[in-house]
This record gives structure tokens, sequence and C-alpha cells, in this order.
């Protein structure tokens, strides 16, 4: 298992493998700005501070330009860490903990979220609370 550090804010998380920055990001209940989701829009770059990372499927040119890449920019959702890697996040990549307001969603909106989930949720209680089937 490999570890993404995020620069500058004592954050680690561990990467599943074969998993994207952006994934890792997620489950761990962190979001950032991010488009297509496909290596498409360049939205999501971010910095490779140190480590290495590949990236799982062939990305736009325009999104990623060798140029950006040479000089340690990658697209998190298709970067997959290959060791350990410390990554920064841009400012206007926007990165936040959306937990607190999905648990809070879950907690007072339970009965919509079954409703686009197409079945009942439950509140599984831990360090990162999980929406689980009730
Ligand atoms: S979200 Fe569009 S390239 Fe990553």
């Amino acid at each position: 298992m490999t570890v993404i550090t995020l620069d500058g804010t004592g954050l680690a998380l561990e990467a599943r493998p074969g998993e994207s920055l952006t994934e890792t990001f997620r489950r761990a209940g962190l979001m950032m700005r991010d488009g297509c989701l496909r290596g498409g829009c360049g939205m999501c770059r971010v910095r490779v501070v140190s480590g290495t990372i590949t990236l799982s499927r062939t990305v736009c040119e325009q999104a990623l330009p060798l140029a950006d890449r040479d000089q340690g920019l990658t697209l998190a959702c298709r970067a997959v860490p290959t060791s350990d890697v410390t990554v920064a996040i841009p400012p206007d990549g926007k990165l936040r903990c959306v937990t607190p307001l999905l648990t809070a969603l879950a907690r007072h909106q339970s009965s919509l979220i079954g409703d686009v989930m197409g079945q009942p949720v439950a509140i599984r209680s831990g360090p990162l609370p999980e929406l689980v089937p009730a």
C-alpha cells in the first residue's frame, strides 16, 4: 500500500493498489476541483513534489502538455502512485473535506439519499462515517 501525503496539510492517505489520486481523496472524504474525470479537461492538476506516479490511461495532450509533465504536473483523476508520493494541490484546486457535509445530509436527508441510491441507507459511525444499506 502506498501513502499519499498532501503537501502543506499534514494529511497522509493510504492508497489502494491501482487507485487514482482522486479516488483516494474521495474515499477519504476529500474533494478537490475536478471536471471530466477522464483526463480530458485538466481541471484536476496537481504537482508531484516527491515520489512516482503513472498515468492509468492516456490523457489529452491539451489537458497535460509534455512541458507541464516535465515540471512535475499530473492529473489527479488519472495519476496512480507507484511509490509513496507527496503531492501539492494548487490553491485553485480548492481541496476540502466533505465528510461533515455528507454526514449531515445523511442524518437529515437519509430518505432523499435512499431515494437516489434506490434503497434505504444508514450511517455507519467511524473515523470516516460511511453510508451503508439499512
Ligand atoms: S477531471 Fe478532467 S482531467 Fe482530471
